[in-house]
């Protein structure tokens, strides 16, 4: 991995719809984090929705600002993460291309996620190249930004281990310039005698002792050789593991915890269950679904007890209620203290309160869709810039320069 992009994160979604609590809670809350730490890019994967919703792509075009807006009033910041839409850097198709050519079809019909989708999809033909390609595209958006970390669910860890075998292929296949190890050496010598012969230690250490450690203090000290060239430097990182010169380095997968929102009705919160609550619905309605959600359904009168292990607002509870509140609500409904609105009426100010700042941040946006745009726009053009340099690396490094 090189030393820049070790920092580098990026994460994509699907526009298929608007968004709400269980993205809010699972994915954009962690987003937020994560780009005030990190060199952040996030994108709308356009081109990946088309490969499932291709016989209905209105859904598409209609989300893409909708999931832009979204994300924005939950607090994703133009200024420190570019935001941007996969199509508006076709530089993604190019290396998604290039990619194919060196990508065994068994890798591809190996992804665990492949059969499942057209299993469960079962209403759509799902037997085209295009899907097939759905994590290989992912490995494009991926390596084009020679990110470090790539913040997903568990259903995608599978894509990003793919995206490593495939940046390891590469690297394989054209990481070795004939005379790679010349350049090494001399690459070597800009370190200095002391740095040069730490860095000879560690190599050896590593590639006779498997020592892991003396590789990451070889990178480590690789990361603060300030007058190393980014070509040398992964020069250096290659010889150093024993693999030619990293041209795209293997990604990690961020594993954002399982989202741990329940819906309306105490299944997880998804929009083909029907019990979500959006981010930008009217508070009016908010507070109708949740006066209406379903509780214990023992518990028929007022007067029978009930038991919040067997509710789904007793869940809710658990995400938005402190100790004390949750034995209040304990207490209650087991003596048939509370009624259920008197129970769900904290739920009904928590939520309402998390959502408020939201809608407010969306206003400005939903009022003037032309900030938004200049917002995608310019996350395009930086983008852009990255894309541009990788894929010109890319295409060298194979020979594709004529
Ligand atoms: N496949 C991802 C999903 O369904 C979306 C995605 C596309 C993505 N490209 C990506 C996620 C690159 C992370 C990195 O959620
Ligand atoms: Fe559920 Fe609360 Fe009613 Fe008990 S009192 S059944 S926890 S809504």
């Amino acid at each position: 991995m090189t030393g820049e992009s070790q920092n580098r994160v990026l994460s994509g979604m699907r526009p298929t719809g608007r968004l709400h609590l269980g993205h809010y809670h699972g994915v954009l809350k962690n987003w937020v984090r994560l780009q005030h730490e990190y060199d952040c890019y996030f994108f709308v994967a356009d081109w990946h929705a088309l490969t499932t919703h291709y016989e209905d792509p209105q859904i598409i075009g209609d989300s893409v600002m909708d999931m832009v807006i979204d994300w924005l009033a939950a607090g994703v910041n133009p200024a420190s993460a570019k935001i941007f839409v996969q199509s508006d850097v076709p530089q993604h198709a190019e290396l998604h291309l290039l990619l194919s050519m060196i990508t065994p079809l068994g890798w591809l019909e190996r992804v665990p996620s492949y059969k499942d989708q057209q299993e469960k999809l079962r209403e759509r033909d799902l037997a085209t190249y295009g899907f097939l390609g759905y994590p290989l595209l992912q490995s494009a958006d991926i390596l084009m930004y020679k990110a470090g970390s790539v913040p997903v669910g568990e259903d995608q860890v599978a894509h990003v281990e793919l995206t490593r075998e495939v940046a390891r292929r590469f690297n394989h296949l054209y990481g070795r310039e004939p005379d790679f190890e010349d350049k090494a050496l001399a690459a070597m010598k800009k370190m200095g005698k002391k740095n040069a012969k730490m860095y000879r230690e560690l190599r050896k250490r590593y590639q006779e002792q498997g020592d892991q450690e003396a590789l990451d203090v070889g990178r480590a000290l690789l990361d603060g050789q300030g007058n190393l060239t980014m070509g040398d430097r992964e020069r250096l990182y290659g010889y150093l593991e024993g693999s030619g010169r990293i041209i795209l380095p293997e990604p990690q997968a961020l594993l954002t915890p399982a989202s741990k929102m329940p819906g309306l009705d105490g299944q997880k919160m998804s929009k083909s269950y029907n019990n979500t609550i959006a981010l930008r619905d009217d508070p009016r309605d908010i507070e109708q679904k949740l006066r209406t959600m379903p509780t214990d359904p023992a518990r028929v009168r007022r007067t029978d007890p009930g038991d919040p292990d067997k509710c789904p607002v007793f869940q809710l509870h658990q995400v938005y209620s402190d100790e004390t509140r949750q034995q209040w609500v304990r207490e209650g409904c087991t003596s048939a203290g509370i009624g259920c609105l008197d129970c769900k009426q904290p739920i009904i100010e928590s939520v309402l309160a998390e959502l408020a700042p939201i809608r407010e941040r969306a206003r400005q946006f939903e009022e003037d869709p032309q900030l938004v745009r200049n917002i995608l726009q310019q996350g395009g053009e930086a983008a852009r810039d990255v894309a541009d340099e990788t894929l010109n690396e890319v295409k060298s490094a194979i020979g594709l320069k004529y």
